[in-house]
């Protein structure tokens, strides 16, 4: 039998390619295997973007309207728990934090440098001071995404294996026995027309970004 999914088919993908992806940056990034990185990083972005469209668009359980909370619904839920279907209270929290965070850490990278040879594809589209500011938000952005990655684990493990909640089997296949979508999925077809035209977007901008000044 195939239920309504709780996560659809695009939300189920962009999800494990943040691992993934992330795994990857972090070992880029590190190393200074720059070129893989930047590559690497261009698909993240179009990911994460889609997604936070898909927030706007997409099925049911997706749209922030369904799961997003106002600070008195947490409290009440940090008290007073609760089973939900999607996003619990705090889990909605931690999903904007790492969305916006990852956007944040993706966006700050185009316009950063290593000391060495690589730069940033819109480096030198503000002068002076600002490369080196974004330079540095790469890097602390970093230091506060890793920190609530972590966190992420540690949480799904707590509801996973404590409370024994069944988020990692709904993340994979999209619905669990306890656990079914409120809605038929929108048809996938509009989230690969999304990523395609943000994909685009993301190459002609990087396409007429200016060049580094030359000093010959
Ligand atoms: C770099 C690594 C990761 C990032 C950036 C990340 C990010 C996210 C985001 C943004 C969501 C919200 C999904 C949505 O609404 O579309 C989410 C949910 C979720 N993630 Fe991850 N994730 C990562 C790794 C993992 C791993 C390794 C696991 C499994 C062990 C995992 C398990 C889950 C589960 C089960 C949910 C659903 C939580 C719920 O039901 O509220 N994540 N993650
Ligand atoms: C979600 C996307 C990204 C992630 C997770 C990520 C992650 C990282 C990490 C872990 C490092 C090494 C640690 C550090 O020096 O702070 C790093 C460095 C760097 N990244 Fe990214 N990055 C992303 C996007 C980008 C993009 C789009 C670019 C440019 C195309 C970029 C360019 C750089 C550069 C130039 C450095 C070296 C900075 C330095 O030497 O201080 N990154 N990134």
């Amino acid at each position: 039998m195939m239920a309504i999914p709780v996560w659809d088919l695009p939300s189920r993908v962009i999800h494990w390619c943040f691992p993934i992806g992330v795994g990857l940056m972090w070992w880029t990034g590190e190393t200074g295997r720059m070129q893989l990185h930047s590559y690497v990083a261009y698909v993240l972005i179009t990911l994460v973007v889609t997604r936070l469209m898909w927030g706007l668009v997409g099925s049911y359980h997706s749209r922030f309207v369904n799961f997003m909370v106002g600070p008195r619904t947490v409290l009440r839920y940090v008290r007073e728990g609760g089973d939900y279907v999607g996003h619990n209270p705090l889990g909605a929290l931690s999903t904007m934090a790492l969305l916006l965070l990852l956007l944040s850490q993706g966006v700050s990278g185009l316009f950063s440098v290593d000391d060495v040879s690589f730069d940033g594809p819109f480096a030198y589209s503000f002068g002076g001071r600002f490369i080196d500011l974004a330079t540095q938000w790469h890097d602390t952005n970093w230091g506060i995404l890793r920190s609530l990655i972590f966190l992420h684990l540690g949480a799904i493990a707590w509801y996973q294996w404590r409370k024994r909640q069944p988020l990692i089997q709904t993340m994979w296949r999209g619905w669990h026995a306890t656990r079914i979508g409120a809605a038929p999925p929108i048809s996938g077809v509009l989230a690969i027309a999304i990523a395609l035209v943000i994909g685009a977007v993301l190459a002609a901008l990087i396409a007429v970004a200016p060049a580094a000044p030359s000093y010959y």
